[in-house]
Parts: C-alpha cells; sequence; structure tokens
C-alpha cells in the first residue's frame, strides 16, 4: 500500500530530480542511481560530523519500498543515529513527489549506512570530540 505523507520538517540533505538517463526504458529509475544519491546524502553529515572527509564501509540495509520515476522531485532525510571512535551511523530517507508537480509524498527508500572518518592516508582517524 502506498503511504501519503507530508514531507518532514526537518532540513533536507539533498534534492534532485532524476533524468531519462537514469532510467530504464519504461521510465523506471535504476536501483543503483538511487544507491548513489543516497550514498551522498548520508556522507553529508558523516562528513560534517569528522570535520574532514569519511569513506562508506557499510550499506547496513537498503530497502526501496516504491518506484522511483523520472520527474520525481526526490528529497533526501539524513540523520545520524550512531558514532563510536571512527565511524558515523546514519538513516537516510528518500521522499517522492511525483512529477515534481503534487504536494502529495511517498516514502521510497530508507537505509542505513556507516562511514569511517579518515586522514589523507586513508587510515581511519578517530572522530573529534563535540563540545
Ligand atoms: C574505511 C576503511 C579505511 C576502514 O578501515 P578498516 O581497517 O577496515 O576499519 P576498522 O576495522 O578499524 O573499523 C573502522 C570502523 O568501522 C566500523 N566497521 C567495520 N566494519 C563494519 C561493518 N561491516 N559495518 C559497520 N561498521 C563497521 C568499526 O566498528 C569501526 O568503528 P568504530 O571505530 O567507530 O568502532 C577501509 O575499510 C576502506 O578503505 N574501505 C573502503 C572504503 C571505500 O572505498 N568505500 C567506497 C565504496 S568502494
Amino acid at each position: 500500500m502506498t503511504d501519503l505523507l507530508q514531507l518532514p520538517q526537518k532540513s533536507c540533505a539533498l534534492r534532485v530530480v532524476p533524468q531519462p538517463s537514469d532510467a530504464n526504458v519504461h521510465g523506471d529509475v535504476f536501483g543503483g542511481w538511487i544507491m548513489a544519491q543516497v550514498d551522498i546524502a548520508g556522507s553529508i553529515p558523516a562528513s560534517r560530523r569528522a570535520n574532514g572527509r569519511v569513506a562508506t564501509i557499510a550499506v547496513n540495509s537498503f530497502v526501496f519500498k516504491q518506484p522511483v520515476f523520472v520527474g520525481d522531485l526526490l528529497s533526501f532525510y539524513a540523520d545520524i543515529v550512531k558514532t563510536g571512535n571512527t565511524s558515523v551511523t546514519v538513516s537516510v530517507e528518500v521522499y517522492a513527489q511525483r512529477m515534481s508537480l503534487t504536494e502529495e509524498v511517498v516514502k521510497v527508500t530508507e537505509a542505513l549506512l556507516t562511514y569511517v572518518a579518515t586522514d589523507s592516508d586513508r587510515r581511519p582517524r578517530a572522530l573529534p570530540v563535540v563540545e
């Protein structure tokens, strides 16, 4: 069943409209394209928390709840749910406004990714202490 929602009242990490080159001949957007955007969106709070570069070490879970179509306005919400010594785990939720036109919103994807703060040699680096 399709969930019709409002966009969350919090700041959006990324907004993007998929193009025909991101989809198959039927206009359905490739899952791999969505995964790449989710990775970018999740890296934004992770690199802010790390105050520098991060690398994606794990995609812990990824669910495509509804299809995404060319022309949808996609909004990516990314929240840190856990931090460790070097790692930051981020929840990413993706909502679609069909053909960019409607106020009705459908949650299309949810994912959990872990990033590791890295130094200039690409080795793990401790997260900075939060005051
Ligand atoms: C990221 C990288 C530098 C980490 O180095 P590493 O020696 O494997 O890291 P460690 O074993 O010390 O673990 C680092 C952190 O990741 C966490 N971690 C390791 N494996 C994990 C997994 N499968 N899921 C979630 N977290 C994981 C550890 O718990 C640790 O967190 P903590 O310090 O907060 O406790 C290295 O794995 C790497 O370069 N990977 C490739 C990254 C990349 O290129 N990503 C893009 C896609 S190709």
